[in-house]
């Protein structure tokens, strides 16, 4: 029997419920398919720094280190007034991990359940067909903030003689968007062979450097179709025909933006998994650290209303991606589309008709589906 270790990091607010219900399924698959699963659990997040006074703990990054894979939940946030002078900051502990192990093909996969077309926001007759997959850039441009602020890349608020003057730096290697762009392309070529790349070329300098590594990458792609497409009209078209999209790829600040935009075509950004893939190779597949694109939601918190839907399918990511277990993946995703077939609901997906259910128990419905499928 293959054995697989899974550090698990619950983190804030409905991180931990949701989470539990991906690992019942997870622990549900073990079960059913005869694998062996060891799973630690460690803090992460606001609960980390006020337990062990980091986001992250030198102790659970090297067990990271030494797993197959990382299934996180959520990760909380300060209140602005708080952050200012904040030394220590929760989404540290996510920045820490994406950069640490070079996580830095984010893939977000979008496809609307069809029995949720009416609960999306977008007219039912432009959600059909829609079924693209987002490869955001995780590990560089604007992202990490204040905290990891260098000298060649500032990111800070400046005293000077003309008042007070922030800075962001977006600065991408040609390495570094190569690296996002070819694992794009072979997502592409194992799909609908077609690829679109986002950006702002009329207006940034790291897009026109963007634009020429796509260029080059494309020549080794024939098979693929590709495009280039500026990232405001991109946010369009979503709306306006997100069945034209098959694979997206785009940097790290507008894949963050656009993915929460897509998520409504599927009803509910709690439907949406995501993996994180970097550069080690596990026994059978990569390195990767699986979440829901979620935040930790302190307004639901605790009452067992959150959508577990994108932490069972961060779930089956995990196990398709770093553990090498298709068939596993699979039944886990079916499972899902049963559960929700069978009209049960989390509130945040309620229709007319449906049950409306908790976590807890749409978790449970989910491994229920999961065992049926298996014993047919
Ligand atoms: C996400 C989240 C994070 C991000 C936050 C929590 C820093 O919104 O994973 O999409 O912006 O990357
Ligand atoms: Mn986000």
């Amino acid at each position: 029997m293959a054995q697989h270790t899974i550090t698990v990091l619950p983190g804030d607010g409905v991180g931990p419920e949701v989470t539990e219900q991906a690992l019942d399924v997870l622990l549900t698959v073990a079960d059913l398919f005869g694998h062996d699963f060891t799973l630690h659990s460690r803090l992460a997040g606001l609960t980390a720094i006020a337990a062990e006074g980091v986001a992250i703990s030198e102790e659970t990054m090297s067990l990271c280190g030494k797993s197959d894979a990382v299934l996180f939940g959520a990760i909380g946030s300060l209140p602005p007034s708080e952050r200012r002078d904040a030394r220590v900051l929760p989404e540290q502990a996510l920045f820490r991990l994406r950069k640490d192990f070079q996580f830095f093909a984010n893939l977000r996969p979008i496809r609307p359940v069809p029995g949720l077309h009416h609960a999306s926001p977008v007219k039912p007759e432009y959600v059909a067909g829609a079924d693209l997959i987002f490869v955001r850039e995780l590990s560089a441009g604007l992202y990490y903030g204040h905290l990891d602020s260098t000298p060649d890349k500032p990111s800070e608020i400046r005293t000077t003689e003309h008042g007070l003057v922030a800075i962001d730096t977006l600065r991408y290697t040609e390495q570094e968007i190569e690296r996002v762009v070819r694992a794009a392309f072979d997502i592409a070529a194992t799909r609908r062979g077609t690829l679109t790349s986002v950006d702002k070329a009329n207006v940034l300098s790291s897009s026109i450097l963007w634009r020429r590594v796509v260029e080059r990458v494309a020549a080794d792609h024939p098979g693929v179709t590709w495009e280039h497409m500026l990232v405001d009209a991109c946010a369009m078209y979503l709306l306006r025909d997100p069945a034209r999209f098959d694979v997206i790829v785009t940097e790290n600040l507008f894949g963050d933006i656009l993915t929460d935009e897509a998520a409504m075509l599927t009803s509910s950004i709690g439907m949406i998994p995501s993996a994180s893939l970097g550069v080690r190779r596990t026994s059978a597949g990569i390195f990767g650290l699986y979440e829901p694109i979620h935040g930790s939601a302190p307004d639901i918190a605790g009452q067992d209303v959150a959508n577990p839907v994108g932490a069972v399918l961060s779930a089956a990511l995990l196990l398709r991606h770093s553990l090498g277990l298709t068939r596993e993946a699979e039944a886990v995703e079916r499972a899902v589309e049963e559960a929700i077939a069978e009209g049960y609901r989390t509130v945040d997906v309620q229709e007319p008709g449906t049950k409306a259910v908790g976590t807890r128990e749409m978790g449970k419905h989910i491994v229920a589906a999961l065992a049926e499928g298996h014993r047919r």
